[in-house]
Parts: structure tokens; C-alpha cells; sequence
């Protein structure tokens, strides 16, 4: 069973020491969602609010995410969300190019393989560049269907923090944008999977369902 086998990839990433950004996190932030999801959103790297509670895209990011996968009928327990790079950088900077293709080549790549989704869609630059190429731009890429090096059907869009920082007419077109992008990725799904079931009754809240960790 494919929730099985992230499980013992999930207890393997908590003990992940492969690079530094390691030491400046609580701990590793997996993916959250459901094992079986036919499209899989890639995020960037887990924020303050991520790795305190173990739980991918929950902070301010995460909760326009939700919005946006309402919009599109969706919700978090029925989709899987991740991150190209699971440990916390230090000051929330983005990680490297180097960074995301090392930590994506032992972790994501494991859960990709595992999952096997029928979309990906990428979210922001740093999951763009590592599944399409880093010399690619999002806001020409954005919405465009392209294969990543495994064969997967992948689409960009804007990452919900590139939304949180725009405003007025920009941030009104933007949100379109990502709405449009978030429908193609659902209606790619159901040219395979017709009654794929994307949405519980209720948005989840992820507070409920995770806590707080410490170091230890
Ligand atoms: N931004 C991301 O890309 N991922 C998270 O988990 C949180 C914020
Ligand atoms: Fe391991 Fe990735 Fe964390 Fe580096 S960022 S320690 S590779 S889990």
C-alpha cells in the first residue's frame, strides 16, 4: 500500500542529517494528504509555522493555498502537498538550486516514485526549476504543461506567497491565474481518472490534526 510505504519514508526523513540546513530546523516537514492523490502540489521549503507544527504549506502560504484549492474543488486530505526541500532554512531565505536538487533527489524523488501522480503541479520558481529547468521563468512557464525528467505531467503556477505580496488589480489578475491553473490540473486528472473524488464536504483545518513539536 502506497500509505505504508510513505510511512517508513516519512520515519527515514525525520532522521535526515544529509546537509546543513539540518541545524537550523526543529526537524524535516514531510508532505501531508492523501497517499492515493492522482496530483501532487509542490511547495518551496517549510516556513516558521511549518516547522513548528510538522505540516507542509499550514502558515499564512498554506492558508491561501486552501482558499485557492476551494475555489477549485479541492481539499487538502484528498490532493498531496509537499516541498522540494523539507528542512526549514534559516531566516526563511530561499534555498538554492544545489539545496532543492539535493534534498529533492533523496526525498521528493522517493515520494514521487511511491505515488505515482498523474499531475504535479509545481508551485513558484523553486519546484519549477527542479522539475522543468532552472533557466525558466514563472511568470512566462506559469500554466503551461511540461514533462519533468521522470516522465510526469507537470504545471506551474504562482506560489501563494508571490500572492500574499501583491496587491490591488496585480494580485486580483495573479489569483485568476492560479485559479485557471489549478482547474487544468483537475481537469488533466479526470482525463484519466473520471471520478477521481478531489473534495471532502468541509475544508480541513490542519491545526486540528497537527500540534506543536520542540526540539528534543
Ligand atoms: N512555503 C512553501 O513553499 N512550503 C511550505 O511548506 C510553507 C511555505
Ligand atoms: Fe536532509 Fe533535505 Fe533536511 Fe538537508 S534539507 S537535512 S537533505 S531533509
Amino acid at each position: 500500500m502506497k500509505s505504508n510505504e510513505l510511512q517508513t519514508l516519512a520515519t527515514q526523513l525525520l532522521n535526515c542529517t544529509a546537509c546543513p540546513l539540518r541545524q537550523g530546523a526543529i526537524a524535516p516537514v514531510g508532505w501531508f494528504g492523501n497517499a492515493d492523490s492522482p496530483i501532487v502540489f509542490i511547495g518551496e521549503s517549510p516556513g516558521g509555522v511549518e516547522d513548528n507544527y510538522g505540516c507542509p504549506l499550514i502558515g499564512p502560504s498554506g492558508q491561501l493555498l486552501d482558499k485557492a484549492l476551494w475555489a477549485a474543488k479541492m481539499t487538502r486530505d484528498r490532493v498531496l502537498t509537499t516541498n522540494i526541500v523539507k528542512c526549514r532554512p534559516k531566516g526563511n531565505r530561499t534555498p538554492t538550486i544545489e539545496e532543492g536538487a539535493s534534498c529533492a533527489t533523496r526525498w521528493l524523488e522517493k515520494e514521487l516514485a511511491i505515488i505515482q501522480p498523474k499531475v504535479i503541479v509545481a508551485l513558484g520558481s523553486v519546484a519549477l526549476h527542479y522539475l522543468g529547468s532552472p533557466e525558466l521563468r514563472i511568470t512566462r512557464s506559469r500554466g503551461q504543461w511540461f514533462k519533468s525528467k521522470q516522465g510526469f505531467d507537470c504545471i506551474a503556477t504562482y506560489h501563494p506567497s508571490y500572492l500574499l505580496r501583491l496587491s490591488g488589480h496585480s494580485q486580483v489578475t495573479a489569483k485568476w491565474d492560479v485559479f485557471h491553473d489549478l482547474e487544468a490540473a483537475r481537469n488533466k486528472v479526470l482525463e484519466s481518472i473520471p471520478d477521481y473524488n478531489f473534495m471532502s464536504i468541509e475544508p480541513i483545518d490542519l491545526f486540528a490534526l497537527f500540534s506543536k513539536r520542540t526540539l528534543n
